[in-house]
């Protein structure tokens, strides 16, 4: 079927729906379901902040990801360029590109951190191919994983080979081996961590880890937690941040919008349920701390592997392919940038290298601030950002400020400003109806609610 598809189509959009899919959940999945998914569940209390991303994911995110798929084709543009498109197509104000500026830095900051987490996986693709994760306990485990924060000058070399592989990838354009690779690894991804999964039944705990997740304690949960549930759910399913627009430019006007957003959240929310469920029943096991942080996965999932048979084997495919998971979340986040800078007429090669050097240098930042700026907490006369390092503040300000409110604006624009007959060109008759209400109403006003409990 792809390969028929394949001879029709123009060279500058996905060779299928097929295509489109695997590069959106390429994008979509990532870090942000295997490492931060898990971590911030802990951080949270588990049950009713699960439930609270989980309702997000359903009635925010999914609509918002029609919205920005069906922006992205209609202006057929970077983020920024199809704002300008589609502005002076509605006739309305040119104000509305601060939609695209705000995600193409949004994506751009991301990139930064993500690229030094990213950069974590590749020394335990070394450790897992020397064996020394065999039988390990949690103490080295932990031991191994501070041994690794606590050396700039490692954690620069990883950073930079990231950065470097998406670069290399993002200059030569994102259709060619894309593509290709993500329709293998994705799926590989899945049945490593249904393995894992099947590991954590035995670990005696599994229980205890589904109750964890999956039974909702109300009394516990925060106005805070509410804002970062909304916010991963935007970060996770690659929305507010210009990656979801972008690839929707290359999309074929006879694909359904509707049916390909839904494909992509449940791929995605698939992959966040399975990583809590192999790792939870893992912490509870060793007595290991829920709310550990950021070095949740790389402290648990190597004790795990040091005790299944094989798990040397399992630990290094693991690691190499949650590196290539966030290789093709980290590429679709300079997307927003290198295909704007290229539409005024620099080079694909020259933007991707000079957006990569800007992004990498902000990088080194959130790299100091695993250890020798640990105690620099520049905001902390705020009670909220108290005690937050810079790696801290830039996860914050993206993902629970910056992408909420860019996802307001997405939802003010495609809800009141573009005309329902041109919206409803791009998602079909048949669903316009509900989504059209979801953006006119329901969206920004939720969003609003979140931040306005989040103020007081
Ligand atoms: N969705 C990606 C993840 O979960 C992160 C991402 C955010 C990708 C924004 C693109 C844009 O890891
Ligand atoms: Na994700």
């Amino acid at each position: 079927v792809n390969s028929v598809q394949k001879a029709g189509a123009s060279p500058a959009q996905w060779s299928s729906r097929f295509a489109f899919i695997m590069a959106a959940v390429g994008s979509a999945v990532g870090l942000g379901n295997i490492w931060k998914f898990p971590y911030i569940t802990g951080e949270n209390g588990g049950g009713a902040f699960v439930l609270v991303y989980l309702g997000c994911i359903a009635i925010i995110g999914i609509p918002i990801m029609m919205a920005e798929v069906m922006l992205g084709r209609r202006g057929g543009k970077s983020p920024i360029g199809t704002m300008q498109v589609l502005s002076r197509a509605e006739g309305r104000s040119r104000g509305w590109v601060g939609i695209g500026i705000l995600a193409t830095l949004a994506s751009f900051l991301i990139l930064s951190f993500y690229s030094v987490i990213a950069g974590w996986t590749m020394p335990y693709i070394v450790s897992a191919a020397s064996g020394e994760l065999s039988n390990i306990s949690a103490e080295t485990s932990g031991a191994l994983f501070e041994g690794l924060l606590a050396s700039p000058g490692q954690l620069l070399l990883w950073h930079s080979v990231f950065m470097g592989l998406t670069v290399l990838v993002s200059a030569g354009g994102v259709r060619h081996g894309l593509e290709r690779a993500v329709t293998k690894l994705m799926p590989a991804l899945f049945v490593l961590l249904l393995i894992l999964v099947g590991y954590a039944t035995t670990t005696g705990h599994f229980g205890e880890a589904v109750s964890f997740l999956f039974r909702p304690d109300f009394s516990s949960l925060t106005a805070e937690a509410v804002l970062v549930a909304l916010g991963h759910a935007f970060f996770t399913l690659s929305l507010a941040s210009g990656a979801m627009m972008a690839y929707g430019a290359y999309l074929n006007k006879k694909v359904s919008i509707v049916r390909t957003s839904f494909t992509v959240a449940i791929l995605d929310t698939c992959v966040a349920m399975l990583a809590g469920l192999a790792i939870f029943p893992v912490v509870f096991a060793h007595g290991l701390a829920a709310g550990e942080g950021p070095g949740l996965i790389f402290v648990t999932l190597p004790v795990a592997f040091g005790q299944m048979p094989g798990g040397s084997f399992f630990a290094l495919l693991f690691f190499v392919l949650l590196l290539f998971a966030a290789w093709s979340s980290s590429i679709s986040m300079l997307e927003s940038l290198v295909s704007h800078l290229h539409e005024r007429g620099i080079s694909r090669v020259k933007a991707a290298i000079g957006g990569g050097l800007v992004a990498w240098l902000i990088g080194i930042t959130t790299l100091l601030s695993l250890n020798v700026w640990s105690d620099f907490a520049p905001l902390s006369m705020f009670e909220r950002f108290e005690g937050k390092t810079l790696f801290d503040l830039y996860d914050y300000f993206t993902a629970n400020i910056m992408m909420p409110l860019c996802a307001f604006l997405t939802a003010v624009f495609a809800g009141w400003v573009m005309k329902p007959e041109h919206s409803a060109a791009e998602l079909g008759q048949r669903w316009h109806g509900v989504w059209y209400a979801v953006m006119r109403y329901f969206t920004p006003i939720a969003v609003l609610i979140v931040f306005y409990t989040n103020l007081g």
